[in-house]
């Protein structure tokens, strides 16, 4: 059975191939070598030679996510904003770029750093308006169409298909940030994205201990040839103890993410109404606004995070992350444990984010526990 006949829980499990061929291990072996002997003809025996360009274990952790991705490449690098900070140094000088208004507000602060520098010209849509991101497009002018869905903090969720063909149309590439998909309920390549992103330090690693980031391509053409030379030359490339850690959370992908989703769908139904709470935000529930592209483009669980809305004041969602006893006022999302933040507390008073947004990382401990956390520290607003 070659690997493309494999489901993509095979794939993940087997991080491609189980066993070693040189030593038959069962867990891949990690390459720490920076450099790689030449033959008697001076030749290498890899196709790159130093660690810098690329390494086995780089590349046995790329492949896996290309697998997963159905993508024709994949490039890791040492965080996810490396990887988007070196994705557009490939848009032409001047060119137009598009992106949701609310987004993960690193993204959103670098491309507006672009545009002040005058390296792009910018045009910030609403997700949650119909046609808004068409209206955006700029017919031979925009190089790059941003999105990412569900999107961080709000989880709107963005028509993969619509944007690419709006995006061609125009004569844009389409880069979708999966980070919250996880590459296990959307594949956006197969929708006509032209780029996969994922902060892999999220839920690929799936442990709170490994910062990456991965580009996934449809075609290997000059675009991605600048990415991976870019990679290079910018000195970004996951290094291989954290390709080996990335393989080694990616293994559990599936069953991380579907008790995640199993968890969130379970609290947010369960806070929907609560008198504390003024709104979840949840693609997973009917009552979201875009429910029914969520069902139709998120095919296995609609993942682990959400965000409410409490009733209240910038001070009182602050003070339910600290009243937290199970689940950690920490940053970031994707790990096995459940973490809350304050968003606006984080990405200050210019962002678009309301005052009484709580988000919630949703990991895989008992459901139960939870909700008992999460009401407990509710009763004390
Ligand atoms: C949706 C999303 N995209 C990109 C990033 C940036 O990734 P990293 O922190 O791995 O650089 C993050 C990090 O929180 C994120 O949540």
């Amino acid at each position: 059975m070659s690997n493309s006949d494999l489901r993509p829980e095979t794939v993940a499990a087997h991080a491609l191939r189980a066993v070693d061929e040189a030593t038959g291990a069962v867990v891949p072996p990690i390459y720490t070598s920076t450099t790689y002997a030449r033959d008697e003809n001076y030749k290498p025996k890899l196709k790159e030679n130093y660690v810098r360009n690329g390494n086995p274990t780089l590349w046995q952790a790329e492949d896996t996510i290309a697998a997963l991705e159905q993508g024709t490449g994949a490039l890791l690098f040492a965080s996810g904003m490396a990887a988007i900070t070196t994705l557009t140094e490939t848009i032409p000088h001047g060119a137009h770029v598009v992106a949701p208004d609310v987004m993960y507000y690193g993204t959103r602060d670098w491309l507006k750093r672009l545009e002040t520098l005058g390296r792009i010209s910018l045009t910030l849509f609403d997700p949650r308006r119909p046609g808004a991101l068409a209206a955006a497009l700029q017919k031979g002018r925009t190089d790059l169409v941003w999105i990412e869905t569900p999107l961080n903090p709000t989880w709107d969720v963005i028509d993969i298909e619509a944007a690419a063909t709006a995006s061609h149309a125009a004569g844009a590439i389409l880069a979708v940030d999966a980070t919250a998909t996880a590459a296990v309920t959307t594949r956006p390549l197969l929708l006509g994205a032209d780029i996969v992103f994922h902060s892999a330090t999220k839920y690929l690693n799936g442990h709170s201990d490994v910062l990456a980031g991965v580009l996934v391509t449809r075609e290997l053409n000059q675009r991605w040839s600048d990415v991976a030379m870019l990679r290079t030359k910018m000195g970004s490339p996951l290094p291989p103890l954290e390709s080996w850690l990335l393989m080694r959370g990616l293994r559990t992908v599936f069953v991380r993410f579907r008790q995640c989703s199993a968890n969130a769908l379970a609290i947010a139904r369960h806070f929907e109404k609560h008198p504390k709470i003024e709104r979840v935000l949840y693609p997973g529930l009917s009552s979201h606004p875009e429910h029914a592209v969520a069902a139709r483009q998120m095919t296995d669980g609609y993942g682990g995070m959400m965000s409410i809305l409490v009733k209240g004041s910038f001070d009182d969602a602050k003070r339910l992350c600290t009243r937290l006893k199970v689940i950690v006022p920490a940053t970031s999302l994707g790990g096995v444990e459940s973490l809350a933040e304050h968003r606006k507390s984080v990405e200050g008073p210019a962002s678009p984010v309301p005052d009484n947004l709580v988000r919630l990382s949703i990991g895989i401990e008992h459901a139960d526990d939870l909700i008992a956390d999460l009401e407990q520290a509710l009763s004390g607003l």
